[in-house]
């Protein structure tokens, strides 16, 4: 049985068994409902609750994480009881170790796991387009990491995470639509649907400063038919990346931050991190992000100036969008089968904290 890999994220989970050239066969939302302990679901029931077992990246609900893998696996991929395979995770940027050793331990001693690995996000969305040095620029749901990844291995104290994603687009979205259309009422989840569908990035600041004067509207009609109109707001949500003042933030712009990461690596890795720099998450997908990112890119002030990498050929269509699980099915072909992962035997021996010495 080929190991499973999974890579859940602040909104999808991504998990299937290792097929490294093909999609993983699960895309799920990671967000839950709570039921009512007696199981109703009766109309009279109170307003549903949701559960993020998944926040910015990291596992914050672990009953709720646990529901979420046992139905993946079981109930998802197959896994039968008592005959559960190998699994592979993949971690955020900067994963606070208790997260790693809770995740191991919920692995081995509730889900009877034969084998277990855990590797960054950054690490495997390099290997998936054949890398590995470079840089990874993950612009997911509910963060944004920058990590500069050396023959393999992230460089901890140049990576930035920033607690920017899609999530923070999605509410942005929502005020801006709020202000032009005040009398209509749009559910968040709506909103996210439709930012996917219109959001997008302005060329440069100065095309952004002249859409903000004038910009045609577009229609978009609701599911109980109320017609919302659409028109600036659409470039702002893409121009919050690159001017994060747009969000009340500090913070410089995608490319000044990827350019100031790595100018705090020994510069003689400066042209190989930059010259391979890989966009993913499925933030990255905005229409027009590339080419914006790219323009800024040849414009900024640093004497190196960052280039895309891009997807081989054979990778599926879309693989922005899973770089990290197909990383992972690409590794995990070679982890299991060379014994480098955590056996259960290693595991009953070392406890949890065996995750520090042999997945890094
Ligand atoms: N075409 C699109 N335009 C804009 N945003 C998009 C588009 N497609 C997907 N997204 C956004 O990408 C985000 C999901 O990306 P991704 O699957 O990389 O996140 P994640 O892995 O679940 O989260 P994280 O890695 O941050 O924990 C959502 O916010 C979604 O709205
Ligand atoms: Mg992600």
């Amino acid at each position: 049985m080929e190991a499973v890999v999974v890579d859940a994220g602040s909104k999808l989970l991504k998990a299937g068994f290792a097929v490294p050239d093909q999609p993983p066969s699960m895309m799920i939302p990671t967000q839950m409902k709570r039921m009512p302990e007696d199981g109703s679901t009766g109309d009279d029931s109170p307003i549903e609750e949701t559960v993020d077992p998944i926040s910015r990246g990291f596992i914050t609900d672990w009953e709720a994480m646990e529901d979420l893998l046992h139905h993946v696996l079981y109930s998802g991929l197959g896994w039968e009881i008592g005959d559960e395979g190998q699994i592979l995770f993949t971690d955020p940027l900067s994963t606070p170790k208790a997260i790693r050793e809770h995740l191991v331990q919920l692995m081995f001693e509730t889900f009877n796991v034969s084998g277990f690995y855990a590797i960054e996000q950054a690490v495997l969305s390099l290997y998936a387009v054949g890398r590995i040095s470079g840089c990874a620029v993950d612009v997911g749901h509910g963060k944004l990491d920058i990590a500069p990844v050396i023959e393999g291995a992230v460089q901890h104290i140049a990576s930035r995470r920033l607690e920017i994603g899609g999530m923070d687009l999605t509410r942005l979205f929502a005020q801006e639509l709020g202000k032009s259309n005040p009398h209509i009422n749009v559910s968040i989840a709506e909103v996210e649907k439709i930012k996917e569908q219109y959001a997008c990035c302005a060329e440069d600041d100065i095309s952004y400063a002249k859409i903000e004067q004038l910009c045609q509207e577009e229609k978009h009609t609701l599911p109980d038919g109320q017609v919302l109109a659409i028109g600036k707001e659409r470039y702002t949500v893409g121009e919050a990346l690159f001017q994060p003042s747009i969000l009340g933030l500090e913070a410089d712009g995608i490319v000044e931050q990827l350019v100031r990461t790595i100018s705090t690596v020994s510069s003689e890795n400066h042209r190989q991190l930059l010259e391979n720099t890989v966009l993913c998450g499925g933030t990255v997908s905005l229409t027009g992000f590339e080419e914006r990112f790219q323009k800024e890119a040849s414009l900024c002030s640093s004497a190196i100036h960052p280039s895309l990498v891009k997807a081989p050929e054979y990778m599926p269509e879309n693989l922005t969008l899973y770089s990290a699980w197909i990383g992972g099915a690409i590794l995990a072909k070679v982890v299991f089968p060379q014994n480098q992962h955590i056996t259960k035997g290693d595991y009953d021996e070392n406890g949890p904290s065996i995750v520090h010495r042999k997945c890094y």
